[in-house]
């Protein structure tokens, strides 16, 4: 079984999605700890009340993002994770920490990258009229939301839509796509190869298997 660390900021469904397909043999792996960097992340009650280990690293607690991620580092390594998950973790992370967790990190960011890094992805994508928007996994690199794409799902965008109607439509894909790509990667089926996001031993393209 493959030892998974989930970090996240906020409610935690995408961390509840992949902690439930491992209990249902769906991935094949444990999320053996769930860090947070703020108290007040909901996803903490959800990850104990599953009996899983959380932590609460505060970013307020250090001066520097260099100090703060250095201590992640510390926090994650002492649960001697094969993979780490991002969830809805709403740090810039840095180079450090980044190269150091280096082809065994994933995030799930909400667009069809390469459109709309950052935050507010929902809005943009209305702001801009698109008929499409989606969901990204990807492995992380030291570029914010730049890594290589590994899968992507896609959304309809209706007339009238709020960016509180994208983002649930986008959540149900998010809570079938990352359990999918976090079982791959505990399968010893997925890696990153010399930069790019590698399937089987097939490279994936620009938007991955979408
Ligand atoms: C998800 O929609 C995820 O894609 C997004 O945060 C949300 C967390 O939801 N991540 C980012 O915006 C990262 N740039 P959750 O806490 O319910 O899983």
């Amino acid at each position: 079984m493959k030892r998974i660390v989930v970090l996240i900021s906020g409610t935690g469904s995408n961390m509840l999605a992949i902690q439930e397909a491992c209990k249902q043999g769906r991935v094949a792996g444990q999320v053996v700890a769930v860090i947070a960097n703020k108290a007040s992340a909901k996803g903490l009650e959800k990850a104990a009340a599953q009996g899983i280990d959380t932590e609460v690293l505060s970013h307020q607690a250090f001066d520097s993002r260099e100090a703060y991620d250095a201590e992640l580092k510390v926090l994650i390594d002492s649960y001697q994770p094969d993979l780490v998950v991002l969830a809805g973790f709403m740090r810039i992370l840095t180079g450090d920490l980044t190269r150091h967790f280096e082809g065994r990190m994933l995030n799930i960011h909400p667009s069809l990258l390469p459109k709309y890094k950052g935050v507010n992805t929902h809005q943009r994508a209305l702001d801009a009229g698109d008929k499409e928007h989606g969901v990204s996994v990807h492995f992380v690199t030291e570029e914010l939301d730049g890594g290589p794409v590994i899968l992507q799902a896609k959304v309809p965008v209706f007339d009238g839509d709020t960016a509180d109607d994208l983002q649930a439509r986008v959540h149900e894909q998010e809570h079938r796509i990352y359990p999918l790509v976090v079982n791959w990667f505990c399968q010893g089926r997925l890696a990153l190869q010399g930069g790019r996001a590698v399937l089987d031993g097939q490279v994936l393209g620009e938007s991955g298997y979408a």
